[in-house]
């Protein structure tokens, strides 16, 4: 794969899970990568990890510094927590709002001048849950939704500055959030029990690997996607194609 031969790319969240295989996909089709994590990462080949916090915009400026050019930012930087508006206390929802939603933003402001100089792509990593929810998830259903708005906004602020911006919604995705989320809600079930329940409620009958969201990210980061921008792309298994109505056997 040479998709990203010569070009600089900023992931956020780049330590783990989605955006450790976001950046795995941009090094092997060429990239050099500037991995974001407030976790440590261990050493990677073309790839320079930093510590940075989402919610600091000076902390990402001073990655963007150290830049000559920027091709690609990947926002993969999220969190959960689980609660409904009445159970969910202002820290929670602050955590939540701050690094789901304000971290893009902050992202996009910091990367934007460099991202301008020569053109690029943002693509953001929302959710299924910016269309659809379930109970008690009612700051992380909020986020991912203001998320998909935000990128609409930038795809629109930015197109003639040649920066195209999208956003993924993927179901559920193997990585250590889902594996956190189903210690929390497995009850007697083994994780792989409750991780295998959760892949039957998508349509294709199982979870998603993180490499394969990956891919749609790489997809719309590279020149094949040079006509797609504000727009929203499932990576979700069928998971919304469906209405909860079975008709009996
Ligand atoms: N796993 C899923 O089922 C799933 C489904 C839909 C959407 N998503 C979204 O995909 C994104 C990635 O999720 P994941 O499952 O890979 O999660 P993960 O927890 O496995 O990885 C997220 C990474 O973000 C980092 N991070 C958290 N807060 C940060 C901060 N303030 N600054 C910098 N880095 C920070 C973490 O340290 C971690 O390395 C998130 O936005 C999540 O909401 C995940």
């Amino acid at each position: 794969m040479t998709d990203f031969e010569g070009k600089t790319a900023l992931v956020t969240g780049g330590a783990d899970g989605i955006g450790g295989a976001v950046v795995a996909r941009l090094v092997a089709g060429g990239a050099r990568v500037v991995s974001c994590d407030v976790k440590p990462q261990e050493p990677r080949k073309n790839v320079t990890t930093a510590t940075v916090d989402v919610r600091d915009l000076a902390q990402l400026q001073a990655v963007v510094a150290d830049l000559d050019r920027l091709d690609v930012v990947a926002t993969c930087a999220g969190v959960q927590r689980y609660g409904t508006v009445e159970d969910t206390t202002e820290e929670a929802w602050d955590e939540v709002l701050d690094i789901n939603l304000k971290g893009v933003y902050l992202t996009c402001k910091a990367a934007m001048p460099l991202l301008k100089a020569r053109g690029g792509a943002i693509v953001v990593v929302s959710s299924v849950q910016a269309f659809a929810s379930q109970t008690r998830v009612a700051a992380y259903t909020a986020s991912k939704a203001a998320l998909n708005g935000l990128v609409r906004s930038m795809a629109l602020d930015h197109a003639a500055d040649g920066v195209r911006a999208n956003v993924v919604c993927p179901g559920s995705v193997d990585t250590p959030m889902l594996r956190w989320a189903a210690d929390l809600w497995r009850g007697s079930r083994t994780q792989e029990e409750m991780i295998a329940e959760w892949g039957r409620s998508h349509p294709l009958g199982r979870v998603a690997r993180a490499s394969e969201v990956a891919e749609m990210v790489a997809f719309l980061a590279g020149d094949r996607a040079s006509f797609v921008t504000g727009a929203e792309h499932l990576v979700d298994g069928g998971l919304l194609a469906q209405i909860p109505v079975v008709l009996p056997e």
